[in-house]
This record gives structure tokens, sequence and C-alpha cells, in this order.
């Protein structure tokens, strides 16, 4: 007799779109923290992260669509509403609806205590972060129940001295997430998605600027869920398996979806992931090649194992 073999459930994992040419300037930024967000802006980023590498993997998204898509954050440079509206519009191009995309912020979307205060993040996004139980203050974190899959969703992001990058869930977020990991509809397969790595940097100074501060207590609520953990932040491709007394966990990073890179690791791409039914089963990342004018396809790179014992 024939057995009729399922079709893998493919997740696509995209971040960090920091889209370009498109903040306007307000002279009262100088005085904010959006004054030195300008100088990198200018001499960094506007070169770095090109708007139309941006549309190429929606488009790739729209060609070929994955059941569900995560974006990890990081939506826009400055924190400003013109920013995060042609974020929003770009996610409209992959013709995915709001079902069927989960988001969460980064450092970026909480760029200045004004844009937090106007929760800019929740008014262009909530709708990728709805949750089938709800906190009544905040939309993070979140709890959503999809065909095949479960996907909580973690805000990192907060205001940060202007040197600083850093992320951090809180106490409260992390006793919220252990009452999530209790609720019925958190079946396996498990997503977990978090714009900060929650593997230290080995420069304990870069950890300090740039690193989730409490990554090591987030690993230790989701030991024993087999949860994979998909991260933004570092702009890389990043694969590790973390072994815990309750099983392992797998965390991916994914490179920037705007980023130029000639060529090098950081250059703009995604990741698509497959889920069969015993879980994650590998998947791909899609470079884009500007010579090509198509993107390549590459394995992910292979997982390298750390014991949460071991990490700070
Ligand atoms: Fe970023
Ligand atoms: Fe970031």
């Amino acid at each position: 007799m024939l057995v009729s073999a399922v079709a893998p459930l493919v997740v696509a994992h995209v971040s960090d779109l920091h889209p370009t040419g498109v903040a306007r300037f307000r002279p009262a930024d100088l005085v904010t923290k959006r004054g030195l967000g300008w100088l990198s802006l200018v001499l960094v980023r506007r070169r770095r992260h090109r708007f139309d590498r941006l549309a190429r993997v929606m488009d790739d998204l729209h060609r070929d669509p994955p059941d569900h898509l995560v974006v990890g954050g990081d939506m826009v440079n400055l924190g400003v509403p013109e920013e995060f509206a042609a974020s929003r519009e770009l996610l409209g191009r992959s013709g995915l609806p709001p079902e069927r995309i989960s988001a969460v912020p980064g450092n970026h979307d909480r760029y200045t205590s004004d844009a937090y205060r106007r929760k800019l993040f929740e008014v262009y996004f909530g709708a990728f972060a709805r949750s089938v139980a709800p906190f009544p203050d905040d939309l993070f974190p979140f709890l959503q129940s999809r065909p095949g899959l479960t996907v909580i969703g973690l805000c990192s992001g907060w205001p940060a001295s202007p040197i600083q990058a850093r992320g951090t869930l809180g106490a409260r977020q992390l006793e919220r997430l252990a009452e999530l990991l209790r609720h019925p509809a958190a079946r396996p397969p498990l997503l977990v998605a978090i714009h900060h790595p929650p593997i230290p940097y080995e420069d304990p100074l870069r950890q300090w600027l740039n690193g989730l501060h409490d990554g090591r207590a987030l690993l230790e609520i989701l030991a024993g869920t087999g949860a994979v953990i998909l991260h933004g932040h570092r702009h890389l491709s990043l694969h590790w398996e973390v072994e815990t007394p309750r099983g392992p966990l797998r965390i991916l990073g994914v490179p920037s979806a705007s980023d130029r890179g000639g060529g090098s690791p950081r250059t703009a791409g995604y990741h698509r992931y497959r889920f069969g039914p015993d879980g994650f089963a590998g998947g791909e990342r899609r470079i884009w090649n500007p010579v090509r004018g198509a993107f390549d396809i590459r394995e992910l790179p292979a997982a390298e194992r750390v014991r949460l014992e071991d990490l700070r």
C-alpha cells in the first residue's frame, strides 16, 4: 500500500530590514539620540543597507510563499513613523496574510523613548503580534497557534543609551513566558521569535553593549520544550545547538534582509526552515546574488554545540 508523504511545513525567517532613504530629517532630532543615529545613517547605513534588497526578499516570498513568516525586528533605523510605514508596506508585498506572519521588535524599533511611548511598533506591526492568550497591558510575550506550529514572540528591544544596542526581556516577561508554556495551545513544534541572540558575545564589552542581558534565564525557562529560537540583530547566519539537562534547544540567526554585503557573510538574504513530524528538519539560506540578479541557495551553517551550564 502506498503511503502519501506529508509535505514539510516551511517557515521563512527575515530580520533587520533597516530601510534607508525613507526617514525625513527633523531639526529637533539633533538634540536626541537620533542626532547620532542620523550621523550613522548618512555615513554608514545608507551605503550598507539597500532598500531594493528588501524588495527582492519580499518578491521571493511572494513567488515561493512559505507556510509562515517570522520577522525578527529592526524594522527601522531611527524609529520614525515613515520608516515603520515603509517596512509595513514591504511586508504587504510578500502577499502573505497577517495570520501567516509573526513579528517582534528589535532595539531600533524602540530607538528612543518617544518611539516606545508612542508604541509605533504596535501601531504598524501589532497585527502580526496577536496572541491567543493576551496580557492586558502588553503585546509581549504572545502565543500564536498556527496549523502545525506554535509561535511565541518576545520583546527584547527597549530604549537604551546612544552607545548601546543591548536587549533585555525582564523578570515580568520571563514569568509570563513560563505561564504561556503551560497554556494548552503551546504544542510542539515550538518556535520562539526574539530579536537579540540568547547566546552571549565572546567579548564581555560587546555583550554589555549589544547582547541580550538575560539570555541564560530565557534558555533555562525554555529547556525541555525542544524550542527552535529564531533571532536577528547580529546580521549573520548563525546556528547553535544548546545542550540542557532537559534536552537540546536550537538557535538560528539570520542576516539583515537589506545589507549589500558584497559577498561577505553579511550579504542580504533570509532563511527557510522545514518542519516535519519530528520537528526541525533542516533548511536553507537564500542569499542575494547581484550578478545573477537572483538568490543563491546555500546550506545553513553547521550547528555549533554549546552547553547551557557553560554560558554566562
Ligand atoms: Fe539590526
Ligand atoms: Fe538589532
